[in-house]
């Protein structure tokens, strides 16, 4: 829990003060401090115990009360990033493990500084401990000394967005199925009145002719769904300013094409678009968010058996068009095709803004800390790199232009689910496929492969596991644009 207070008291089991090192060296405090605080920390400074270099931390004392300096370094060189850095590093301190109410202090009231604290505490210090017996984690209040703004509150709603969308990611894939999936999103948008659903089940799927989401899902035991969620932020009619659409392949074991070992363990997190389309639909609901938006989840389980699909099949989408399977394990694009199809006719979006897990060439070309974003709209892409900006939830383009088309040729079929030459652009080649089901409709593209989950120690602010990818930046987008 988060709380906010005008002015610190040094009452709390605990307080995290960050100083910088222009306060270090002027050897004078502020006000921020009380004057049995200031000092010890003069007289730390004074005996070179504590210098306030960034991430320099200095536990201390006082009683009964602890108290944990963390340095920030030079003023001038701070950024939200770091800052959230630094707030991560203090509340996962081992010093603050078994505290209840910690107070955080700084004498730096900027919106920017107090919301990177803010983001600090509750995306830096997530960690997914379902399965984790032993030590209770301590349930913490977290007191912020700010005067309170509206502003903080959005920045609360959003981060519970994000750990919405990661504990969905993290979960097993036999928990987190399309059935259950279903039921988040039913439980979210229920007693709202300016929602409504659309869910097609396998038998209606199968009726309207959605044969590519279909086909991935068929060496599965498990139903596939096609999830629309209509919400109506800005008016009651039926016009859609933008269609968010995720990825849900709930787990890609490759299909026939199957991966090898190192490859499958983390593929319960190919849901990751589907999971970050359901946070930021929590964040529009909780924001109250002016727009007509469609949040679509097409969801599937990439598996195995007698009656997977199979490389070298043929099969017809929703659009009519004949696509050729290349590789069983390039299904995202199959399913995220379909879904296009089906939106596009049935609703016709303004825009259409897609989030997947789609492929490792993404983290060949950009790594783990920028999703990719490919599209041929330049304003709309440069609405999404601002929102990416402004939200540290950070993008880089990737090109679309008219030749990269030669690449998904098919001989058999109207198109082809994998790349020609193998191997070459695996992240254009797969937008491109995409493009081609997004006739007359502008359409930009995440590949949130490299971003959506640290396998090992984690990066930037996040830990081990899923990161929320997308959600705090689908959410500026649809309240910027
Ligand atoms: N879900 C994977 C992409 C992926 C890879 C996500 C690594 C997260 C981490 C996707 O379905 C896939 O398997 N893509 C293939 C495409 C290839 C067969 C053309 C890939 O990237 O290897
Ligand atoms: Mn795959
Ligand atoms: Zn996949």
């Amino acid at each position: 829990m988060i709380k906010f207070h005008p002015t610190a008291k040094f009452d709390k089991d605990a307080s995290v003060i960050f100083l910088n090192k222009e306060q270090a060296k002027s050897k004078t405090l502020s006000g921020i401090v009380n004057s049995k605080i200031r000092e010890q920390i003069l007289a730390l400074i004074k005996n070179e115990q504590f210098q306030a270099d960034e991430g320099e931390v200095f536990p201390l004392a006082l009683g009964k009360q602890k108290i944990l300096f963390v340095g920030m370094g030079d003023r001038s060189k701070l950024t939200p990033t770091s800052l959230r850095k630094l707030a991560r590093q203090a509340v996962l301190s081992s010093y603050l493990k078994k505290v209840k109410d910690v107070e955080w202090v700084t004498d730096d009231q900027k919106d920017e500084t107090i919301i990177g604290v803010i983001e600090g505490i509750l995306i830096g210090g997530y960690s997914w401990d379902k399965y984790r017996s032993g030590e209770q984690k301590v349930a913490k209040t977290h007191h912020i000394i700010a005067a309170y703004k509206p502003a903080y509150d959005d920045t609360l709603t959003v981060c519970k967005g994000v750990s919405l969308t990661r504990d969905l990611i993290n979960d097993n894939a036999d928990v987190v199925t399309s059935t259950y999936l279903e039921k988040v999103v039913r439980g979210l948008v229920k007693d709202h009145k300016n929602v409504s659903l659309e869910i097609l089940n396998e038998k209606e799927m199968k009726a309207v002719g959605l044969g590519l989401h279909l086909a991935v899902n068929q060496g599965s035991n498990k139903e596939p769904k096609l999830i629309i969620v209509r919400y109506q932020g800005a008016n009651a009619k039926k016009e859609y300013d933008v269609a968010l659409v995720g990825k849900g392949m709930t787990y890609d074991t490759g299909g026939l094409n199957i991966k090898t070992t190192g490859h499958m363990e983390a593929m319960r997190m190919d849901m990751s678009g589907a999971a970050a389309v359901i946070g930021t639909l929590h964040n529009a609901l909780a924001l109250k968010l002016k727009k007509n938006v469609l949040f679509v989840m097409p969801i599937a389980e990439n598996a195995i058996d007698a009656n997977s699909y199979k490389p070298g099949d043929v099969i017809r989408g929703y659009d009519g068009k004949t696509v050729e399977i290349g590789n069983t394990d390039a299904e995202g694009r199959l399913v995220l095709a379909d879904a296009f199809s089906y939106v596009i006719k049935n609703y016709k979006p303004k825009t259409l803004v897609d989030i997947a897990t789609l492929t490792g060439a993404v983290i060949v070309a950009l790594g783990h800390d920028y999703s990719g974003l490919v599209s041929c709209k330049d304003e709309l892409a440069n609405q999404l790199l601002r929102a990416a900006e402004e939200t540290d939830d950070r993008v880089w383009r990737l090109p679309s232009y008219p030749e990269i088309k030669d690449a998904v040729k098919s001989l058999i079929a109207d198109i082809r689910n994998t790349g020609w030459p193998k191997g070459a652009g695996g992240t254009i080649t797969a937008a491109e496929f995409l493009r081609q089901f997004t006739p007359g409709t502008p359409w930009a593209h995440l590949d949130i492969a490299g971003t959506a989950f640290n396998d090992g120690k984690g990066r930037l602010y996040y830990g081990h596991g899923a990161t929320g990818a997308g959600v705090r930046l689908m959410t500026r987008y649809l309240i910027n644009s």
